[in-house]
């Protein structure tokens, strides 16, 4: 038995502490906080705690809202303030930069909502009629009857699920987004049309679309409407999300992204005039003709892969507005656009997913 001292929280949610030089990871702890570590699971170069005692609170711990934390998988945060759980997420965004991008003193925006009923999108499993999260360890379904961190309406889909009025069937996931009064199912309404920053934008059930409609329209009022350019290109498009305002921005709107169903969407949200919509993979389209001034990249979590780091050097437009829900890929990213001569000129934190370890990046970047 040892005696550790949680000295952070890194990626994933572990405070991270020392038993005799050798890294520890302890789950659902905060900095400062001692325990004493029962037993462990040993890799090569750390220990994983699987059972420990609590010795010495933070004065930061709560009491978690959520019944089901911390067997549940869904969120990693329940057990502290908010605003520890905020100044956690920036500390490990600025070690991400320090480590992978070389970068100590980036000025860091931190923009928040509430850290309960934000979420309008989410994904459950189902089954042996029983509905609810994957459990943080392990394989089991952990039942849910309410979920805090979701909005009324997916709660309402939850309670409609249990009491036999929505039938999954021999589904095992089921995708669920409830905005608006009411709750949109792949067994039910799919294909959700939402009003965001005054105009309108559809997309189906099977398409990426952001789950925190709330920190979405702060980010498209501060970051896309005024974001000008002669001519925009935007990677990675989904359904058109952010090209319906962008288009009125510019002469020639581009967007790419691959997946057909969504392309077939953002064709519907953004209509013709100077837009094209262009379904391919990034990697295989690179316009060599049209120089574009100003490109917004919204990648998944793998990042921008090299093929499309080069483009973008040697294309090399004069705005970058670079979106990540991944700060690991977006530091490495950064570091290979800085050395092709942008320098940062705004870079800020989303917290999309209060009470889970996930944050977007917004990034505006410029070629002087
Ligand atoms: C994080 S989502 C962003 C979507 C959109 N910007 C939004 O906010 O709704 C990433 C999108 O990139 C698409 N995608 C992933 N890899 C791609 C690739 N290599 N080429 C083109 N599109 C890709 C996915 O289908 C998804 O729609």
């Amino acid at each position: 038995m040892y005696v550790v001292e949680i000295e952070k929280i890194v990626p994933g949610g572990f405070g991270l502490g020392r038993i005799q030089g050798k890294v520890i990871f302890v789950p659902y702890t905060i900095p400062g906080e001692q325990v004493r570590v029962e037993s462990t699971v040993a890799r090569k170069d750390y220990e994983i705690a699987q059972t420990f005692q609590m010795l010495k609170p933070s004065t930061d711990r709560i009491q978690p809202l959520c019944p089901y934390f911390p067997l549940c998988g869904g969120c990693q945060f329940h057990h502290m303030e908010y605003d520890t759980e905020l100044e956690i997420k920036k500390g490990m965004f600025q070690e991400t930069l320090r480590r992978t991008a070389g970068l100590k003193e980036v000025p860091i925006g931190l923009v928040h909502s509430s850290p309960f009923a934000y979420r309008n999108r989410v994904r459950f499993h189902f089954r042996e009629d029983r509905i609810g999260f994957l459990a943080a360890k392990g394989t089991s379904l952990v039942p849910i009857d309410r979920c805090v961190v979701c909005v009324d309406e997916v709660n309402r889909f939850l309670q409609d699920v249990w009491e036999g009025r929505v039938e999954l069937g021999s589904r095992s996931e089921v995708t669920v987004f409830g905005y608006g009064g009411t709750y949109f199912w792949e067994g039910g309404i799919r294909e959700v049309t939402l009003e965001l920053v005054g105009r309108k934008v559809s997309f189906p059930l099977d398409s990426f679309f952001q789950s925190n409609v709330n920190l979405l329209e702060h980010l498209i009022r501060t970051h896309i409407l005024p974001l000008k350019g002669s001519k925009i290109l935007e990677l990675y498009g989904g359904v058109g999300t952010f090209g319906v305002f962008l288009k009125h921005n510019c002469s020639l709107y581009t967007m790419v992204e691959e997946y057909p169903h969504s392309v077939q969407y953002a064709g519907k949200n953004l209509g013709g005039g100077n837009v094209r919509v262009v379904q391919s993979r990034v990697e295989g389209w690179f316009s060599r003709k049209i120089f574009y001034d100003t490109v917004v990249l919204d990648p998944p979590r793998t990042g921008l892969s090299s093929p499309v780091r080069e483009y973008l050097q040697r294309m090399a437009p004069k705005n970058l507005l670079y979106i990540s829900c991944n700060p690991v890929t977006f530091a490495r990213d950064l570091k290979y656009l800085l050395g092709a001569g942008y320098e940062i000129e705004s870079c800020t934190l989303y917290d999309f997913y209060p009470r889970t370890t996930h944050l977007e990046v917004v990034c505006r970047l410029e070629r002087p």
